[in-house]
């Protein structure tokens, strides 16, 4: 109702605002040859210092905003909180891009309520574009309503993919994109998935799928993806997790799922 809409945009407004901050301190103290801090899963797994200080920027805002609010984050875990509301952070997704000073890397808030994502914003900082969703209330880039690419077909789609970094999956995804490059337009790794379901949204690409993603990642971007018109799902009816992120607009959607299952190793 009215009352549960406004509470949304409420919410969706703050972390919007907490995302602009957040992007603003990192591109002034983005130095011009970023340090890899440690490495985490496997070696392209990276994590630097302003990885962790834009966590603690939004969850230091979050703090004094929303006190009672839970918080998930990638570099600072879970933290409980005392209501039905839970803020989903990555804080840099596309680091890699981050270090090497690739212009793709964007602030990713997404904010639950009950368990489900409600409002959504994906900052993608240095080209100052900021991606936002609201559950019911559109998907928005500069003031206008995102709608992505319908009527496609698969040997056309321009298909943006992700290689997640969990050590061991490198010769799996290599071998579905060995399956699917031939089958489609063409291919693009862009380095982060939140920007990558943002581009399903505006219709930057026709589609999406990656194998090995983290919550974070698509928490936000897949409201946004969503509510532009696609469809944001794992395999076989499963919602999205680890084992697939898969976004189009109904029907690509279909032949890209039709393609994706048998080469998933772990089908039935
Ligand atoms: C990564 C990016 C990348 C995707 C990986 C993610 P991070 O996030 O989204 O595009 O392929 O699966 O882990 O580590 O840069 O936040
Ligand atoms: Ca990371
Ligand atoms: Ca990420
Ligand atoms: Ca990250």
């Amino acid at each position: 109702d009215r009352h549960d809409r406004a509470r949304v945009e409420e919410l969706l407004e703050l972390a919007t605002g907490i995302a602009e901050e957040a992007g603003q301190m990192l591109l002034a103290k983005r130095p011009a040859r970023p340090e890899v801090l440690a490495t985490k899963s496997s070696p392209t797994d990276v994590v630097t210092a302003l990885d962790r200080a834009a966590e603690e920027l939004i969850r230091g805002r979050i703090a004094e905003a929303r006190p009672h609010d839970a918080v998930l984050g990638e570099e600072g875990g879970d933290t409980p909180g005392e209501g039905v509301v839970r803020w989903v952070v990555d804080p840099i997704d596309g680091t890699v891009n981050f270090l090497y000073g690739l212009p793709d890397w964007a602030v990713s808030i997404g904010v639950e309520v009950d368990g489900e994502i409600v409002a959504g914003v994906v900052h993608n900082v240095p080209r100052g574009e900021v991606f936002t969703a609201s559950k019911g209330g559109g998907a928005w880039l500069r003031g206008e309503r995102l709608r992505c690419n319908t009527g496609v077909p698969l040997a056309k789609a321009l298909v943006a993919t992700g290689f997640g970094y969990a050590a061991g999956r490198r010769r799996v995804q290599a071998e579905m994109l060995a399956q699917v490059l031939p089958q489609v337009r063409d291919i693009r790794r862009g380095g982060s998935c939140a920007i990558d379901l943002c581009s399903v949204a505006a219709g930057r690409v026709d589609a999406y799928y990656e194998r090995g993603t983290n919550y974070w990642d698509h928490a936000a971007a897949g409201l946004i993806a969503q509510e532009a018109g696609a469809r944001v799902a794992g395999l076989k009816g499963k919602p999205v997790g680890p084992d697939m992120a898969l976004s189009a607009a109904p029907g690509l959607f279909e032949e890209l799922h039709d393609l994706l299952v048998p080469l998933d190793p772990e089908r039935d």
